[in-house]
């Protein structure tokens, strides 16, 4: 069978979608279930970005034993440097170089010519060689590189030591014969090309992302680079998932397959969807709420005679099981045992009965307890943040003709609970504004967002919320019942991260990425 590797950047350029950043411990949790997914490699981040950026990335290489772990460089030896320092630890490290080679990039950006390009390319990878036995060096901006040029950069990486050669469309702008049409120039013209490997790395701006790496593969390249739920800088970049599943599903047409454990599709794309704070769209392919309901008559009649008439992938394929299991307030810790096991989640002692005392609170609330709400459950504090604050108390007045209020008592770390009432333009409004008066901190609101985990009017309802403070800003998520709860519960949490990230700043500086 032919293999094609996964090169997962959902910790480096997924990172750079605007508006998320990642702390160690949220990139660590992501990074372990990349590995439990069964990715080939995994880009960690950029460690020259920030001393933050290159402890985070230390991290997860100290952490995960069964994958490649990447650190991105530019063409420099203080990047170069970097990078050893982070991966010191990781069973199988790999550099990863690039220098952008399009004649857009060498006049505009790096004031190169294709002589000092080549020059300057050619000696990070020989100073990174002396460090590295797998280096990965990427032309960047390669779908608008001059073919010939592209052929000549391909043969002086090989020659100076690159593993692997990764063509990056950088701006989306390739369409599927273009793009295809590189690797094949690739093979047939540039000298010892059988020695490496080589990539695709595309982005979303057209929507042909995946498209392009599709067509990469059946000309020729041997790994294909993206990211859970196709997140990354501007309209992402291919999706993990789609390719994966492309493979999978028209086996008869590609003859190549991913090692992936498709099972854990779905909940890679939950987990990246919750730490990111990026909501998957409900008609997004594989992973999307939407992915397999049918909703009209002649569909669902069609699925009720014989499910291949309308269903090409199984919901089962990605880790979608229904648990026959319906749980309720008089569900014992037995049922609710087996019902986790079911749902794929192995918990010991201590967290099996925090979250039966979790899901008893909720059952109370609810007349049922989804799957969707058991996970939503199990999912809500991923990463232990410190709590300098905790919410105990939380009561609003609303009335459409006068001002909404609401009155807020929080646990005060060290300082025991203290009590605040604040009006607002609305009820959010009013608890964030008692918040803020509470708390003394200065925040911006940069981000609402609010999904129902479940259906009815009883569903459980999760707030996303990113604070930003001084050119930092974290997510928080809250969950309850009740939204107004939800909301406060999201912002607190938001702040305690703020205060967690203050202490480890991890600053990217996107322009520093030229
Ligand atoms: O899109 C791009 O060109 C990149 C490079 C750093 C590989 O992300
Ligand atoms: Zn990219």
């Amino acid at each position: 069978m032919r293999k094609i590797y996964i090169f997962d950047t959902t910790l480096r350029d997924g990172e750079q979608s605007p508006g998320v950043n990642l702390n160690t411990q949220e990139k660590v949790e992501i990074a372990l279930q990349l590995e439990k997914l069964g990715v080939d490699r995994i880009e960690a981040g950029f460690p020259a970005a920030s001393p933050g950026d290159l402890a985070a990335v230390n991290a997860v290489a100290r952490a995960v034993k069964n994958a490649t772990i990447i650190g991105l460089s530019r063409s420099r030896t203080q990047d170069i440097d970097a990078v050893r320092e982070a991966l010191k630890g990781a069973e199988d490290p790999c550099i990863h170089l690039f220098l952008a080679t399009s004649p857009i990039h060498r006049q505009h950006k790096l004031r190169m010519s294709k002589e000092q390009v080549l020059e300057t390319a050619e000696a990070a990878i020989r100073y990174a060689k002396q460090f590295f036995s797998k280096i990965e060096f990427s032309p960047e901006d390669a779908g608008r590189t001059e073919l010939d040029f592209l052929c000549e950069v391909t043969e002086m990486a090989i020659r100076a030591g690159a593993t692997v050669v990764n063509i990056p469309d950088t701006v989306g702008y390739m369409t599927p014969v273009e793009f295809g049409n590189i690797f094949k120039t690739l093979r047939e013209k540039v000298p010892g090309i059988e020695k490496i490997q080589l990539s695709a790395h595309c982005h979303d701006d057209l929507g042909m992302a995946t498209a392009n790496a599709l067509a990469a593969i059946e000309n020729g390249a041997e790994q294909i680079e993206g990211t859970i739920n196709g997140i990354g800088e501007r309209a992402g970049n291919t999706a993990i998932e789609e390719v994966a599943l492309a493979l999978e599903t028209r086996f008869n047409y590609y003859q190549a397959k991913t090692t992936l454990n498709l099972k854990e599709i779905a909940r890679t794309s939950r987990l990246v969807s919750k730490l990111t704070g990026m909501p998957v769209p409900g008609n997004k392919a594989i992973v999307g709420a939407n992915a397999f309901a049918h909703e009209s008559g002649i569909h669902q009649d069609g699925m009720l005679k014989e499910k291949s008439t309308y269903e090409i992938i199984s919901p089962e394929t990605i880790g979608l099981v229904e648990s026959k299991l319906v749980l309720g307030k008089h569900s014992g810790r037995h049922a609710f045992r087996e019902k986790l096991i079911d749902l794929g989640y192995e918990l010991d002692d201590e967290a099996l009965n925090e979250a039966f005392a979790k899901f008893k609170d909720l059952a109370d609330k609810k007349k049922q307890v989804s799957d969707e709400d058991i996970r939503a459950l199990l999912e809500e504090k991923l990463v232990d943040t410190p709590e300098v604050y905790r919410l105990e108390k939380l009561q609003v007045a609303y009335d459409n003709r006068s001002v909404p209020s609401a009155v807020i008592a929080v646990n005060v770390q060290g300082e025991g609970v203290k009590e605040q009432q604040a009006e607002g333009n609305g009820s959010v409004d009013a608890i964030y504004n008692a918040i803020d008066a509470l708390t003394g901190e200065q925040v911006e609101l940069e981000d609402y967002a609010i999904k129902s985990v479940s259906q009815g009017k009883d569903a459980l309802g999760e707030v996303y919320v990113v604070l930003g403070q001084n050119g930092v800003s974290a997510q928080g998520r809250g969950l309850s019942t009740d939204i107004l709860e939800a909301s406060a519960r999201a912002y607190i949490d938001a702040l305690n991260r703020l205060i967690e990230r203050r202490k480890s700043p991890r600053r990217r500086d996107r322009m520093s990425l030229i």
